[in-house]
């Protein structure tokens, strides 16, 4: 048996104090006091509606409200003794307020319990996530948008395979990640919105017999409404979930743009010159300047999705209603968000300060044969044969060219007509790239004027 003494908060049917292990794995202040700010508005929230419902009469209220701003202030001036014993940050703060005003904390959790305080303080921090995500995203579009506009007709190879495969614009390229994380920013808030709802005044489990004013709480920390089944309330961690899951998409994104970055700044590509700011270099090979910032950024998304499959595990066997391996649930949450926004202000800052180098997209650009569309296009277009035919005879110059060592346009109109005798001069001006790109008119194409026409709506969109 330990000598310590039984917890102050819950120890009454306890006659002895929880083992050292007990303790330590009990205990979640180590990180849980993140959310220290979230907890006291929770308080005062509760405690402000316990006042104005009569549950506590005004001078106990006065004194619970000044006294969580003294704790709130200790905390933020970081001379808060944060204590393991007391295991949680609600724990600390409650125990806190009690030795600054006595007697009158101890009615502070009246018609409440950690379940629904828990549940309700952690809400609050998502929710913040979400809205900083929500000016990341956005910084980051405009960021694109930018790109986007200065090089709406700049020429690059498009890809499909890594191989080359049509014409497109630097600009088109730009926007197909505007796409993407506009996507994600409308998952960030159609999840926000769903998730802004209190869970305060759920209490343990089953609601309370005081007569407590839950649209009153809900209001005072900006939800839209309280939960509608208090089971359902203190169970919840969808919101986590959702989280979890929108930063796991968005980070596969930036994943996935930055493994471009990668790509195209090697001396291979040379398609994008990163600044100094970001990038780094070698001790030992001076020549180098390494894309350091887009290979974490790749990197990311591994503990993102980690933490995603972590906090699914934790949650999918979990009996109604709350279960301690929901503390499990912060760790996980605070880690991806931690990482998930830094890298997301690293693609920002990179995307800003890149420099696209337009004579190595162009000379790129029409490398690989990379108009032999446009020039099957033109063979049913103007000589009226059908496409598979087309494909055919182009293919047949495409070889051709290659046995010549030269590109398509370089093909003399003699040698074309070796493929088909219809062809006349007029099949060059299909296989410039400029040309090519500038065709494809269709909407969502990679035409400038198609780009320019994107670029204007999503500003509009952003504004
Ligand atoms: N620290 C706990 C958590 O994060 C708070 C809720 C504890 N509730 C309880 N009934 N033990 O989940």
């Amino acid at each position: 048996m330990s000598d310590k003494t039984a917890n102050a908060m819950w120890g009454g049917r306890f006659a002895a104090g929880p083992d050292a292990i007990m303790e330590a794995i009990n205990a979640s202040i180590g990180f849980d006091q993140r959310m220290a700010s979230q907890d006291i508005a929770g308080s005062r929230a509760h405690a402000a509606m316990l006042g104005a419902t009569g549950i506590l009469d005004d001078k106990d209220v006065e004194a619970i409200r000044e006294g969580l701003l003294t704790v709130l202030s200790e905390i933020e001036g970081g001379t808060f003794a944060f204590s393991t014993a007391l295991e949680d940050i609600h724990m600390n703060v409650e125990a806190r307020l009690k030795d600054l005003i006595g007697e009158p904390a101890g009615r502070l959790h009246t018609g409440r319990s950690r379940n629904d305080q828990v549940a309700t303080d952690f809400k609050l921090w998502v929710r913040d996530q979400f809205d900083a995500a929500e000016g990341a995203l956005l910084s980051l579009i405009a960021a694109l948008l930018d790109q986007a506009e200065a090089g709406a007709d700049w020429v690059m190879p498009g890809f499909t395979h890594l191989q080359t495969a049509q014409p497109v614009t630097w600009g088109h390229h730009m926007m197909a990640y505007v796409e993407m994380f506009g996507r994600d920013l409308s998952r960030v808030r159609d999840a926000r919105s769903r998730m802004n709802e209190s869970p305060l005044g759920a209490a343990a489990l089953a609601g309370t017999s005081f007569p407590i004013d839950r649209q009153m709480t809900a209001g005072a920390l900006g939800f839209d409404r309280p939960s509608a089944n208090s089971l359902d309330a203190v169970s919840d961690r969808d919101f986590a979930l959702e989280f979890l899951s929108t930063a796991s998409i968005c980070a596969m994104h930036l994943s996935r743009f930055a493994e471009e970055l990668v790509i195209w700044s090697s001396a291979q590509f040379r398609f994008v010159t990163l600044s100094d700011r970001f990038s780094t270099g070698s001790s030992i090979m001076p020549q180098k300047k390494n894309p350091d910032a887009a290979e974490l950024i790749r990197a990311k998304v591994g503990r993102i999705y980690g933490a995603n499959t972590a906090l699914m595990m934790v949650m999918k066997g979990l009996p109604l209603a709350y279960s301690k391996d929901m503390q499990e649930d912060k760790e996980q949450v605070f880690d991806a968000a931690d990482n998930w926004m830094l890298a997301l202000a690293a693609m920002d800052g990179m995307v800003r300060d890149m420099t696209a180098n337009r004579e190595s997209l162009a000379a790129a650009a029409g490398s690989g044969f990379s108009t032999a569309t446009d020039l099957a296009d033109w063979l049913v277009r103007v000589l009226g044969l059908p496409f598979r035919d087309a494909h055919h005879i182009t293919g047949s110059l495409v070889a051709l060219a290659e046995t010549e060592g030269c590109d398509l346009p370089d093909l003399s109109l003699d040698q074309m007509k070796t493929a088909h005798e219809g062809i006349t001069e007029g099949v060059f001006d299909v296989l410039t790239v400029e040309n090519s790109v500038a065709s494809r008119t269709s909407y969502g194409g990679t035409a400038p004027t198609q780009v320019r026409a994107q670029v204007a709506r999503w500003r509009e969109v952003i504004a």
